[in-house]
């Protein structure tokens, strides 16, 4: 089934995102997919979201709006290689949380991508956040607000600058 939006890694905060974008209905949960290696953690979104779930990284790299990456920064330039070895047609805007990977590491890794990268506080998952927002050189405008529209449910201000 065709995704909107996916995300690689679904845990904590990839969680609490990924729950007030559906509370707001930006995405119907047919909409999104997370790829996760543990078994019960994809259960749990299943179950708990009605969302789609897999293994395959590259399933979640396939959404045609959003491509969310929320695992542990050091798990990062495995994915990167990982997803480089698959012959990926769509190019969907790239958002990363991870903490301390750079904006210039993301466009390198994920060349030919729109990317941003976004900075969430650990109050986002009360929905109190504050999330800091920095978009690559091939991120559109209408991508920057989609970027916002999607944090929007977890934040109540953004910063825009180069991180
Ligand atoms: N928590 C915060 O307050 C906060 C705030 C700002 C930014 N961040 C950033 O958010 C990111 C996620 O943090 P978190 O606290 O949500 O971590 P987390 O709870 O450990 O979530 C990461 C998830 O990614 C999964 N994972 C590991 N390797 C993977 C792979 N190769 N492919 C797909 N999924 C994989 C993990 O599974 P396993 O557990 O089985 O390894 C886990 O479910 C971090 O980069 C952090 O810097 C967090």
């Amino acid at each position: 089934m065709a995704v909107k939006f996916g995300m690689i890694g679904g845990g904590v905060m990839g969680e609490a995102l990924l729950s007030r974008l559906l509370q707001e209905k930006k995405y119907a949960p047919t909409d999104v997919i997370v790829s996760d290696p543990a078994a019960a953690r994809r259960d749990y979104l299943q179950e708990q979201y009605g969302i789609q779930v897999t293994t395959d990284n590259a399933q979640a790299a396939i959404a045609s709006e959003v491509l969310m990456l929320a695992v542990k920064p050091q798990v990062f330039s495995k994915i990167v290689a990982e997803l480089a070895e698959k012959q990926l047609l769509e190019r969907p805007l790239v958002l990363s949380i991870l903490a301390g990977v750079t904006l210039n590491a993301l466009e390198t890794g994920f060349s030919g991508y729109p990317v941003v990268r976004v900075m969430p506080n650990t109050p986002a998952i009360v929905g109190q956040g504050m999330t800091a927002i920095a978009p690559g050189t091939l991120v559109s405008p209408e991508q920057i607000e989609l970027a916002k529209t999607i944090l929007r449910q977890s934040v109540k201000s953004w910063k825009c600058r180069n991180l």
